[in-house]
């Protein structure tokens, strides 16, 4: 045995780091293990951050070109420089997973550039990227494996023309014509990034709504407004198979429901029907640890899994697939484990689309509110009516605060407009303290900004929301 941890982590995504930094700060020996050469996970690598860089500047693009010369900036001879714009990038993603990698330092925990694998309980074998190997003694090993994009039976990904959402997010060219199978986040975001730099955008999507999981008003409102900007929806309609000629794609797809098949052509065709937790020659069986028919891996309660010893978070487990998850999921083990009291409450995880305008919500949607049979009460505001909204001219968008039809506490917020991203957060510090929609009517929010809508419509659910 080379060498004995308090924690061994496997992974060094948001769950795996924030786990080492959290057991680091609480004088547990910590170990981590990631096969990439940089920390940072899916998300820093690519996830959250080169997706979350490519909105932010093809954002820049579409404006300058579709808003600047009604505020009467003209704009001459603007161009787009894809490689520059993948540079900075890269550039955004290079100096957060270096971040990530001087926190390991900072915090004492010692960094594994490998495949780890577990052979027993409480021993992990590190197959080193030298090619050496190393065998790991840990009173507790930590699974934060992540996910993988799900494929679809019988479709290739070369990550060239048929891509992934990694392959997706370094595309050499614009495509002329562009094809996203999935209208979830990821169709959405990278479904806008590419129509805002030129191409010709159609999502075709199995169901007969986009974005799953969000409240039905506003995936109907956003969609129109993603159709104005350009995207084209297939509702309920599968691909059944992609033909690769030399000179493009010819994507086959008929309505899920059965009737007559068509072809769309396509230069690049982007993947994007979920993921599916990453547990490949983890070891998992070798402790007889199971997984669910996706691949979720079994946890009995607080991210223990079926063996003494052996938690899991993030991704890999069950919950949303989200990096600030994931994060909870790692703080709360680390807790766990120095003999703390960690605790997710994962009513209060977060939902954020990072589209224009964006889509956020966290809590309960009125569907699910109606299945459990809750009595609830509605308030809604436009940011129509909202100044600073005006005063930017993003009036595209409302926020829906639910609460208790007896107790008013609020159940769940749903936003659709530029900037709610950011308006959540507060929101969600509203709900932890299980405020009623009065406290957040009551308190006082500075004019003019766009969280005076969160206020309105809290004003709204009792009928008194002041501005027109
Ligand atoms: P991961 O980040 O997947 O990290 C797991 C790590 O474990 C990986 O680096 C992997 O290489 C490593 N690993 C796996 N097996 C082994 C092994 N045996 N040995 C060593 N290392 C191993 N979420 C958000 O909240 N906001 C967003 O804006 C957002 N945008 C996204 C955009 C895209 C395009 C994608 C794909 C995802 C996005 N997500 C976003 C989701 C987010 O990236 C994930 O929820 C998050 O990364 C999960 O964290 P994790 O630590 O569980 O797993
Ligand atoms: P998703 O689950 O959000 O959406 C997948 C979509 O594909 C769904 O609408 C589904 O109905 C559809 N679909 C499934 N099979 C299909 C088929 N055969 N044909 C047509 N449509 C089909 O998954 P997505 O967009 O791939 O993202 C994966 C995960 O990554 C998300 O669930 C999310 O957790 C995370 N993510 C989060 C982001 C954020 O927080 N802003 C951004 C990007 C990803």
């Amino acid at each position: 045995m080379s060498d004995t941890f308090d924690v061994i982590i496997i992974g060094g995504g948001p769950g795996g780091y924030n786990c080492a930094i959290r057991c680091g700060q609480l004088g547990l020996k910590t170990a981590i293990i990631e096969m990439r050469d940089t920390l940072g996970g899916t998300c820093l690598n690519v996830g959250c951050i080169p997706s979350k860089a490519l909105l932010h500047a093809s954002e820049y693009y579409a404006t300058a070109q579709n808003e600047f010369q009604g505020m009467g900036i003209g704009v001459s001879g603007l161009k787009l420089d894809l490689d520059q714009m993948m540079a900075q990038k890269d550039e955004a993603v290079k100096g957060l997973t270096q971040g990530v990698a001087f926190l390991m330092k900072k915090n004492k925990v010692t960094h594994f550039n490998g495949k780890g694998k577990i052979v027993g309980k409480g021993e992990v074998e590190v197959a080193m990227s030298d090619g050496s190997t190393k065998k790991l003694g840990g009173k507790n090993i930590v699974i934060a494996t992540g996910s993988e994009p799900a494929s679809l039976p019988g479709i290739e990904i070369d990550e060239e023309r048929v891509v992934s959402n990694t392959g997706a997010l370094s595309l050499k060219s614009v495509p002329k014509k562009l094809v996203l199978i999935g209208a979830g986040v990821i169709g959405l975001e990278m479904g806008s990034v590419w129509s805002r730099l030129g191409s010709e955008v159609t999502v075709v999507e199995f169901l007969d709504h986009i974005m799953p999981g969000a409240d039905a008003e506003i995936s109907k409102q956003s969609k129109k407004i993603f159709e104005k900007q350009g995207l084209q929806f297939k509702m309920g309609t599968k691909v059944t198979g992609i033909e690769k000629l030399k000179s493009k794609l010819k994507v086959s797809v008929e309505p899920a429901k059965g009737g007559d098949a068509e072809t769309l052509d396509a230069d690049v065709v982007i993947v994007a029907i979920g993921r599916k937790p990453y547990t490949d020659g983890l070891g998992l069986e070798t402790v007889g640890i199971g997984t669910d028919k996706r691949g979720v891996i079994d946890t009995v309660d607080h991210f223990r899994t079926t063996v003494e010893g052996i938690w899991a978070i993030g991704d890999c487990v069950k919950g949303p697939m989200l990096a600030h998850k994931a994060e909870e999921d790692g703080a709360a083990v680390a807790e766990l484990i120095a003999g703390k009291a960690g605790h997710v409450d994962y009513n209060l995880v977060p939902s954020v689309v990072y589209t224009k305008p964006e889509i956020a919500w966290v809590g309960k949607n009125e569907q699910q509110l109606k299945d459990a049979d809750i009595k609830y009460k509605v308030g809604k505001f436009p940011f129509m009516a909202n100044s600073r909204a005006r005063t930017n001219h993003q009036t595209d968008g409302f926020v829906k605060v639910l609460a208790d039809a007896t107790t008013d506490e609020v159940l769940g917020v749903h936003m659709l407009g530029v900037g709610v991203g950011e308006l959540i957060g507060e929101v969600c510090v509203a709900m932890a303290f299980r405020a009623s929609s009065e406290d957040i009517a009551r308190t006082c929010h500075a004019h003019p900004t766009l969280s005076e809508a969160v206020r309105q419509a809290a004003m709204g659910v009792e009928g008194w929301t002041m501005q027109a």
